[in-house]
């Protein structure tokens, strides 16, 4: 049972399947509701009287929104906090925070930097916790990523994937949630830019049991061969700014361009989490053409993330392991 939204790698893939099918559902009775002009019914939703409260250490456009716009359309609230507002900023511990936060709250998400404060939080916390991103993991979008996908190409297993650039969160998410749902994988980063180690193995390991297959290459044209979607992500992450002149000149052969794309299959998708950096990862005319589904991807985060929340907040409070108090 799942009990926080960590990493893709702790989630099963019986839980991803079952969120996929389920954003498939929201995203369904939203368009309806939308075409008849019926409201959301925030009061009568099924997230009535609960409440997500929100820790943004970085900034956010797509997160913030769609975390706080879902949880209205669910009925519920969404409260949004930066370090700046809460005690945290001055230091008091996450875990005091996730524990005073448990007793009001229905339901805590964060968006930081190491991956160990989400993983604090979620040890504190006796509610669930979800990973709005951290420098090594961005379970939220791959999940709207996979649905995407699944819409654009009507299925998931057999498909590839190829993602060019840096070896960050966004290819670490990737790497599990591709892995877990069948779809091959194959990433070039430049040397030194590689995923994680131990992320890797996962996928591997995961992959063993879907039939996808796991490469990593520094050739992003070896990548981009025959794949079904071209995913990139920015050069510097944030937080990573005073390396940003380093990772330009590490990147340079990285970017996606019509040139690149041409290797793809000619029905190919280019993906991008956004925000995007026209130019840099990705060539404008490639970022804004007609193979793009970023805007997609970004408008699923509002139902692939409803569907999480309904899946944590949903039900009845679930007794959470502590692993250390
Ligand atoms: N893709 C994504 O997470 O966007 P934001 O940083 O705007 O939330
Ligand atoms: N890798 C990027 C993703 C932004 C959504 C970052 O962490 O800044």
């Amino acid at each position: 049972m799942l009990t926080d939204l960590l990493s893709l790698g702790e989630t099963a893939p019986a839980d991803i399947s079952r969120i996929l099918a389920s954003a498939a559902a929201l995203k369904k009775d939203l368009q309806r509701r939308k075409t008849s002009r019926q409201l959301a019914g925030p009061l009568a939703g099924p997230l009535a009287g609960k409440t997500l409260v929100m820790i943004f250490e970085k900034s956010s456009t797509r997160t913030r929104l769609s975390f706080e716009i879902g949880m209205y359309q669910l009925g519920g609230q969404a409260i949004f906090l930066s370090p700046r507002d809460i005690q945290l900023g001055r230091g008091e511990t996450i875990e005091d925070t996730a524990r005073v936060l448990s007793r009001y709250a229905h339901a805590i998400m964060i968006r930081t930097f190491a991956h160990e404060t989400v993983e604090a939080a979620a040890r504190a916390a006796d509610v669930p916790v979800i990973n709005g991103l951290s420098d090594k993991h961005h379970p939220c979008q791959v999940l709207a990523d996979l649905m995407t996908l699944k819409e654009k190409k009507g299925r998931l297993k057999g498909l590839t994937l190829a993602y060019v650039g840096d070896g960050n969160n966004m290819a670490h998410s990737l790497l599990e949630g591709c892995a877990k749902s069948g779809v091959s994988i194959a990433v070039a980063t430049p040397k030194g830019y590689e995923p994680d180690e131990a992320v890797v193995a996962g996928a591997r390991k995961a992959a063993r049991g879907t039939g996808a297959r796991v490469l990593l290459t520094r050739d992003p044209a070896l990548a981009v061969r025959g794949a079904h979607a071209v995913y990139t992500d920015v050069w510097t992450s944030m937080g990573q700014e005073d390396e940003a002149a380093r990772r330009r000149r590490a990147f340079a052969g990285y970017r996606v361009n019509a040139a690149l794309l041409a290797a793809a299959r000619p029905d190919a998708v280019v993906m991008h989490c956004l925000p995007a950096h026209r130019g840099e990862e990705i060539a404008a005319d490639v970022l804004d053409g007609p193979r793009s589904v970023v805007l997609d991807q970004a408008e699923n985060r509002l139902h692939a993330q409803k569907a999480v929340l309904l899946l944590l907040m949903g039900r009845p409070p679930q007794e959470k392991t502590r692993r250390s108090r």
